[in-house]
């Protein structure tokens, strides 16, 4: 073959796998605008299930907090029904006590009435005086006057114990709610936990003995309502988790910038499978309808916006013991709402 032929027949080789080339470019570059396009609408799937998620995350965000807040509603239903009982005993003896001296008032008016009586008899009739004065001594003995004018003092002291008893577990409840401790304070930490005894007193008393081992703390800045409850929480635990009759010991210390507090009871105890979910939220061991299993994790949150700790330990069939630790000077964006 000529040199001429030869190299025509290379230039057209040449031609065709250019060709050939350019065909693979294209297909290539059609099969990655397809890939891209495939990528693009899966990344765009990608990005609206991330936020359908994120919306279910919100959700569930908001019914946690909605359960935690009627977790809340219940313990302050409990408390509530807790108070009602504690006012009805005061009530109770203030009304029958003031129906005593409704019919004292009686009796004294129907002697006052006679003693004016007599009185005037005595001006009007000479020598009526005494038959007027003996009327006079029979009625004070048939309406029992000594008898009455000694208990008068007795059932006045009860009424006026009874009202100021009434006023403080209000007074008690006031500070308890939210309202009236919005935010961040400096509390007496033993004054905080006999308040939550006060309030629990109704359901302790049956059950168990309080014993406080308190020393003497200082100021902690916190929430006082929050930590009313948290406290409140413990106590109730502790009283459920007693069979008949068991002793609650409560203790409190300060330590530098910490403060210290435990709850211990000689209640059932816990095995350690257990013990590793109490502060789950839901989780309880109690019958449907006793526990919603919020309690602890509402203690949990609290004392870790506090800034603080919580510890446990227990022993089957010995009891359990908590121990809260505080900072005394709060902590640097402590919520205040
Ligand atoms: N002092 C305790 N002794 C024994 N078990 C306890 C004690 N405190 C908590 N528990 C266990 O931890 C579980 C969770 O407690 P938590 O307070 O969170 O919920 P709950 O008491 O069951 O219900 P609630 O929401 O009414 O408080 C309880 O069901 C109980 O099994
Ligand atoms: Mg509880």
């Amino acid at each position: 073959m000529s040199e001429l032929a030869l190299m025509r027949k290379k230039i057209s080789r040449e031609r065709e796998a250019r060709k050939a080339a350019e065909q693979l470019l294209e297909d290539k570059s059609r099969e990655l605008y397809l890939i891209n396009k495939e990528l693009e609408k899966r990344s765009n799937k990608v990005t609206e299930q991330k936020e359908k998620l994120q919306k279910k995350v919100d959700e569930l965000q908001l019914t946690r907090s909605q359960l935690v807040q009627s977790e809340k509603m219940a313990a302050i239903g409990q408390l509530a029904a807790g108070i009602a009982h504690e006012i009805n005993n005061p009530i109770g003896y203030i009304l029958c006590n003031l129906s005593s001296l409704n019919e004292y008032l009686d009796d004294l008016q129907q002697v006052l009435k006679k003693q004016t009586e007599c009185m005037g008899n005595m001006y009007v009739t000479k020598g009526a005086e005494k038959q007027a004065i003996r009327e006079l001594a029979e009625l004070k003995k048939q309406v029992g006057l000594a008898f009455i004018l000694s208990d008068i003092d007795q059932l006045m002291k009860d009424c006026m114990e009874g009202a100021h008893r009434v006023k403080d577990i209000i007074a008690e409840l006031s500070e308890f709610s939210s309202i009236r401790n919005p935010g961040l304070t400096r509390e007496d930490i033993n004054e905080l936990i006999e308040k939550a005894i006060k309030v629990a007193w109704n359901e302790l008393k049956y059950k168990a003995e309080v014993e406080k081992q308190f020393s003497e703390l200082p100021l902690v800045l916190c929430n006082g309502g929050k930590l009313v409850q948290v406290f409140l929480n413990l106590l109730v635990n502790a009283v459920q988790s007693v069979e008949s009759r068991g002793v609650i010991t409560l203790r409190s210390r300060h330590e530098g910038s910490l403060i210290w507090i435990e709850f211990q009871d000689t209640g059932s105890g816990m095995p350690e499978h257990i013990v590793s979910k109490i502060f789950d939220p839901f989780f309880t061991t109690k019958e449907v309808g006793k526990g919603t299993g919020l309690g602890l994790h509402v203690v949990q949150s609290v004392i870790d916006s506090h800034g603080g700790k919580i510890a446990v330990s227990s022993k089957v069939g010995k009891g359990t013991l908590f121990r809260i630790t505080l900072p005394v000077d709060g902590v640097l964006g402590m919520e205040s709402d």
